[in-house]
């Protein structure tokens, strides 16, 4: 069983991911993290010097191992959903939860944000309604929907902590 966290940039994946590892003495895996350590570069130096369908297959990688572990709060990077095989070997890895925001509370997230390549060489705004557009129909499969507008990152662990609880006593 582990927890794999999704959603858009700035949604709030890594510190809730953070939090409910600790809280439930799981690892916490990031996925960006995992790959800039196994390539010794950045995530914008892997988009520069490769192109972002080498980073998808670093990716693609990455979830396909992670999806082996057991007990590991998960946090994917927010493009892994483009890739339906992601989804389907995330899913059958443990319980699955999307983190969502309005694209203004994104904005004032991601402002502070560095190492965000598809974000760069343009107006943000724009860029991140144009990758919204294209995703959400994605996000939106996943089974588990959390407002991260609506909620404190608190409240959030707690909800997910009784989730996967409930899941492992029903098990
Ligand atoms: C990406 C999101 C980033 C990172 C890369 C591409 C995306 O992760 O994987 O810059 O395609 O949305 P975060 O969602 O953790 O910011």
């Amino acid at each position: 069983m582990n927890i794999v966290l999704f959603g858009f940039m700035g949604t709030g994946k890594t510190s809730v991911g953070k939090k409910l590892a600790e809280q439930l003495g799981w690892t916490f895996a990031d996925m960006d993290e995992v790959i800039q350590q196994r390539e010794g570069r950045s995530i914008r130096e892997i988009f520069a010097q490769d192109g972002e369908p080498r980073f998808r297959k670093l990716e693609k990688e990455v979830a396909a191992e992670l999806a082996l572990g057991e007990h590991q709060v998960i946090s994917t990077g927010g493009g892994v959903v483009l890739d339906p095989e992601n989804i389907r070997c995330l899913q059958s890895c443990g319980l699955c939860v999307c983190l969502q925001a309005d694209e203004a509370t994104i904005l004032k997230r991601v402002e502070k944000m560095k190492d965000r390549p598809l974000l760069e060489g343009g107006e943000k705004a724009e860029r991140i309604r144009a990758l919204l557009h294209q995703r959400q129909p994605l996000y939106d499969t996943i089974p588990v929907q959390i407002d991260t507008t609506a909620h404190t990152l608190e409240d959030m662990v707690q909800i997910i902590a009784g989730m996967i609880m409930r899941k492992m006593c029903a098990k």
